[in-house]
């Protein structure tokens, strides 16, 4: 799979890229990222990419011209399956979705900043519109490295299937895993609990399905 960021602020990336998953699935060529600055697709000698917004207000609205002359660029070598753009009012990211795009073969992520993006760019240039919460972050860079995370640990090869089968919110939807425990088997005053200590498969699989049952129970709240 190969992702094309298209952000302001390329250095938030380094952290969440270069340690666990992500690296592992980069080093084995399993995922192929790539981050382009948008100031590199800026207009004139100070690359400028943004401007005042028309009809006034406080902030910078980044321009259309860097972000076409970007996706001119990236499309011109290859087809997307999508183009999506981070944003608080996009449709809110889930588990189902994040599998969804872990089958594409080439994406895009555009991350907002400043006031917002000229909205010409939502119109004709973005097939998807993505918020990974109600509320608001500086920008679209860490919302998109919490989308590319959720996805590249999806694909096959990056971690075993037992594990990424057995998340929460994976399978059903409203399946929360119960609590999980190891050693010490008693820290300070604080057991873990008996039966998972019993070697009694049987019993064990039985109370992991009863602890699910009541955190659903208590998160829906009956
Ligand atoms: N950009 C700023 N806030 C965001 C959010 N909550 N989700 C996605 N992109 C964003």
């Amino acid at each position: 799979m190969r992702i094309d960021i298209v952000c302001v602020f390329p250095d938030i990336f380094s952290s969440p890229f270069s340690n666990s998953i992500i690296k592992k699935a980069t080093n084995k060529k399993l995922v192929d990222i790539n981050i382009h600055n948008l100031r590199d697709y800026g207009l004139g000698k100070r690359k400028k990419i943004d401007d005042y917004p028309y009809g006034g207000g406080n902030g910078m609205v980044i321009r259309i011209e860097p972000v076409y002359q970007c996706f001119s660029m990236l499309i011109s070598n290859r087809q997307y399956d999508e183009i999506i753009f981070m944003t608080p009012d996009g449709d809110l990211f889930s588990q189902k979705y994040a599998n969804d795009l872990s089958l594409k073969k080439n994406i895009i992520i555009l991350c907002g900043r400043y006031k917002g993006i000229d909205q010409r760019i939502r119109d004709h240039l973005i097939s998807k519109e993505l918020s990974i919460g109600k509320y608001i972050l500086s920008g679209g860079e860490l919302a998109a490295a919490v989308v590319i995370e959720s996805i590249v640990r999806l694909l096959p090869g990056v971690i075993n299937k037992t594990s990424v089968l057995t998340d929460s919110f994976q399978k059903k939807s409203y399946f929360i895993s119960p609590p999980i425990y190891t050693r010490p088997s008693i820290y300070k005053k604080w057991k873990v609990p008996n039966v998972l200590l019993s070697g009694n498969h049987k019993k064990i699989k039985k109370w992991f399905l009863k602890k699910s049952l009541q955190s659903i129970k208590k998160k829906l709240d009956f």
